[in-house]
């Protein structure tokens, strides 16, 4: 899967991705609102799995790549959803890209081109969840036209209890064309 966008290529992962995207997932920065850094080892295992689950049609995460100078700026995409949430939807979608690519509008910019893509094929809506405190990637949702479900807020069922990030807020977007 391929998808393009003004300033992004969102595309299958490749060999080259595997040292920026570890050099991304193991910022504590860019990490903050995740209840862990992720080592060389684990980025190559998310790697893997998102190749995975590109190959049995599970998830769309795809590397995002600008187009101006070949940068991975990092991972967007939708898959399916693993965790209970209200009204069982059946794919998430999401994002993490390298603090020096944040604030130029990457991430809603590439999560359109997946939200249309969603559409193209059929599904009945996305939606995208974060730990409350995350408020970068709630003005993404926001942005890119979703709305918040208070009802569907929840704890993080694989956090531990009384951690400041289990507090989880839900946000969902429609497809248009099924309403
Ligand atoms: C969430 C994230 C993908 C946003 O991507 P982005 O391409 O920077 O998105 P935008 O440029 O539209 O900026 C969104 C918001 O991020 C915040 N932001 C922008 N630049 C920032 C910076 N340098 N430092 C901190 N926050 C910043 C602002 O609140 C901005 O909202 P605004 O445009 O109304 O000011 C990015 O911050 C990120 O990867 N964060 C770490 C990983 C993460 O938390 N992923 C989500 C897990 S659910």
């Amino acid at each position: 899967m391929r998808l393009e966008t003004d300033r992004l290529i969102l595309r299958q992962w490749e060999e080259r991705d595997r040292a920026p995207f570890a050099a991304i997932v193991g910022d504590p920065h860019v990490m903050r609102f995740y209840t862990r850094t992720r080592d060389r080892a684990a980025a190559d295992a998310w790697i893997d799995k998102m190749i995975a689950g590109l190959e049995d049609g599970g998830s769309a995460f795809l590397a995002a790549e600008r187009k101006s100078d070949g940068a991975l700026i990092g991972l967007i995409g939708t898959g399916r959803v693993d965790i209970p949430l209200r009204g069982d939807p059946p794919e998430e979608i999401g994002w993490v890209l390298g603090s020096p690519y944040w604030g130029h509008g990457y991430a809603p910019e590439g999560a359109r081109a997946h939200i249309a893509r969603a559409w193209e094929r059929g599904l009945p809506e996305l939606v995208a969840f974060t730990a409350a405190i995350n408020a970068p990637s709630r003005r993404v949702m926001e942005k890119i036209g979703m709305s918040r479900d208070p009802q569907g807020d929840f704890l993080h069922p694989r956090i531990e209890e009384h951690h400041r990030l289990r507090p989880h807020v839900l946000y969902r977007i429609a497809n248009p064309g099924r309403s």
